[in-house]
């Protein structure tokens, strides 16, 4: 693993001809890595109420002006039937922090599409008691996204009030035991955030021993108390990329829609740099606008001339046809003592 000091001097690399050198290394290990497929998972925000209020995100309950939906469960499976139809093996079914969502409707909604379609389930639905993991696990889901956004206690403290950085780590640690492939990530260029957070940001995935990674930069919203920050910026992001990329070579990374939103090209550099996995948008088109974490979103599409099917040929790559999980053989290379990580837990001072 690369020195911390490592990380924060390359993250703050300005020389354009060591950057490509970085990114291209993340490139080339990503490729002996994973190979040359690119996976597709399917994004379905099937939720748009949160109970929390995060002070970067448009979906904080305290922003009045959003109108919130919640989809029935009829209309997740035909936003999963349409994917599936569509070649998705992965489905992504996201939502803010809802809790009508509760853990025994999740295991219904999970047991529902497996009977239905073909397709890896991937959760991103936020925190839950360690049984409803469990009980979500048993229903059939593979995986869960559960950013830990920043590892900074106090910034941490500051942009989610009522939160707690160690139960984050509770729940990632849940989620290990739970059998899900657990993914976590952060945002690049929150205010207060510094090289050395971002160092050890990347070392805290490491330490996880993420399955996947989701690394984006952070973008104001108007209607929240970060609406006059500035936006992170797409070339840290993707020096942040790269190093997860090095950091794990065998885990999924995406290229994120925050980072297609920031630049234009946002996606092929990403998946020049070390990512993997695109997540086109397949939620229903009536609440896409209304899933609005930030502004003017520019999701990737997987059909039409401009879809990202065509760049992955483009780039030489190939869309796979497989569930892209984690192989679990890969994960011996870096094993993950949850007992070890446990107590590790216990001495953390936050
Ligand atoms: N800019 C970028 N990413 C954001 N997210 C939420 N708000 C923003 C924002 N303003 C990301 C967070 C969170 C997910 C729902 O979206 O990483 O995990
Ligand atoms: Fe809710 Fe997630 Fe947005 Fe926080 S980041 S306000 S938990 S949707």
């Amino acid at each position: 693993m690369i020195s911390r000091e490592k990380l924060i001097e390359l993250l703050e690399e300005r020389s354009p001809a060591r950057v490509r050198a970085l990114l291209d290394t993340a490139d080339r290990t990503r490729a002996y890595a994973v190979g040359e497929s690119v996976h597709l998972r399917a994004l379905i925000e099937i939720s748009n109420v949160c109970r929390r209020n995060c002070l970067y995100c448009g979906l904080r309950a305290a922003n009045r002006h959003l109108p919130r939906y919640r989809m029935a469960d009829r209309e997740i499976v035909e936003a999963v039937l349409s994917a599936a139809a569509r070649g998705r093996r992965t489905v992504v079914l996201q939502s803010g922090e809802d809790s009508a969502l509760t853990a025994p409707r999740v295991a219904r909604m999970i047991r529902r599409i497996k009977d239905a379609a073909d397709v890896a389930v991937t959760l991103s639905l936020g925190e839950y008691p360690r049984d409803d993991y469990f009980q979500m696990r048993e229903a059939g889901a593979d995986r869960y996204l559960l950013k830990h956004e920043t590892v900074d206690p106090d910034l941490y403290k500051s942009l989610h009030p009522g939160m707690s950085f160690e139960r984050r780590i509770r729940c990632l640690v849940w989620l290990k035991e739970a059998g899900f492939q657990a993914g976590s990530g952060m945002m690049v260029g929150l205010p207060g955030q510094s090289a050395a957070t971002l160092a050890d940001d990347i070392i805290f995935l490491r330490r996880l021993d993420a399955d996947m990674a989701g690394i984006g930069p952070f973008i104001p919203h108007p209607h929240t108390p970060l609406k006059h920050s500035s936006p992170g910026g797409a070339d840290l992001c993707l020096k942040a990329v790269a190093l997860t990329r090095l950091a794990l070579p065998f885990a999924h990374i995406p290229a994120t829609t925050a980072l297609a939103t920031l630049c234009p090209n946002g996606t092929e550099r990403a998946l020049k740099a070390g990512a993997d996995v695109i997540m086109p948008l397949a939620t229903p088109e009536k609440y896409r606008r209304l899933y609005e974490i930030y502004p003017d979103r520019s999701p990737s599409s997987d059909s039409g001339p401009d879809s990202v099917i065509e760049l992955v040929r483009r780039l030489g790559r190939t869309v796979s046809r497989d569930y892209g999980h984690t192989a679990p053989r890969l994960n011996l290379l870096a094993p993950f003592d949850i007992s070890a990580y446990k107590r590790a837990l216990q001495r953390c001072p936050l």
